[in-house]
């Protein structure tokens, strides 16, 4: 399959690259091909302005948006990677989903109501998060809702119907063999992908 990864950290030497990194070896040793998004580099301007969303509802995409939906276009499947921050996406990439899912490519609306338009056969999302899973549950965060923005407000509303994904607590916390473990199991889960 050809998958797009997308990473929205800004740290080559973090964890959350050493995750995307082991991914793609998964990933390219199943076969895959494989293109990345690093969204630092170049950096994406997230920020949907007034006049950008005023052309949006003429109907015209920004130069920029189209080069970004051209790399959805190539792509099969989607694997996002990214850090847990105020509980959501970083910024980055909440502009990304913000610009770059726009009606009439990603999704559009009948009589039926909202309809997915991304063609994508399945997506993954891979989050790390700071606190540990019990200290998120007693915030009344669970993995399920911590997922829920990318995986159901984004992907799943714009038509991905396989999507899945993972939250990695305590990543900062826990044993370099926890690390290790950890990130042989990413590899494994791109082979599986
Ligand atoms: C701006 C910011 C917001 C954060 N918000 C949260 C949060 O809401 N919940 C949490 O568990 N960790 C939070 N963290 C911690 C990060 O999730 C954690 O440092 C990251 O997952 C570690 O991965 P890295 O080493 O690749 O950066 C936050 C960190 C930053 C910088």
């Amino acid at each position: 399959m050809r998958v797009l990864t997308v990473i929205a950290h800004p740290n080559r030497a973090s964890f959350n690259y050493a995750i995307l990194e082991r991914f793609e070896i998964g990933l390219r040793a199943a076969g895959h091909e494989v293109r990345r998004r690093d969204l630092h580099a170049p950096l994406f301007d997230p920020l949907l302005s007034g006049d950008e969303l005023a052309d949006l509802q003429r109907g015209e995409v920004a130069p920029a948006v189209r080069e970004e939906q051209a790399l959805l276009e190539w792509a099969e499947a989607l694997v996002f990677v990214y850090p847990l921050w105020w509980l959501d996406r970083p910024a980055v990439l909440k502009g990304w989903c913000d610009r770059v899912f726009t009606h009439g490519f990603a999704f559009a609306y009948d009589e039926n109501g909202v309809r997915g338009l991304l063609p994508h056969r399945k997506g993954l999302v891979l989050i790390t998060a700071g606190g540990s899973e019990e200290e998120m549950e007693l915030m009344g965060a669970d993995s399920a809702s911590i997922l829920f923005p990318m995986v159901g407000g984004s992907l799943r509303f714009c038509g991905v119907e396989e999507v899945t994904g993972r939250v990695f607590h305590a990543v900062g916390s826990i044993s370099d063999e926890a690390r290790a473990e950890l990130l042989d199991e990413v590899e494994e889960m791109g082979e599986a992908f």
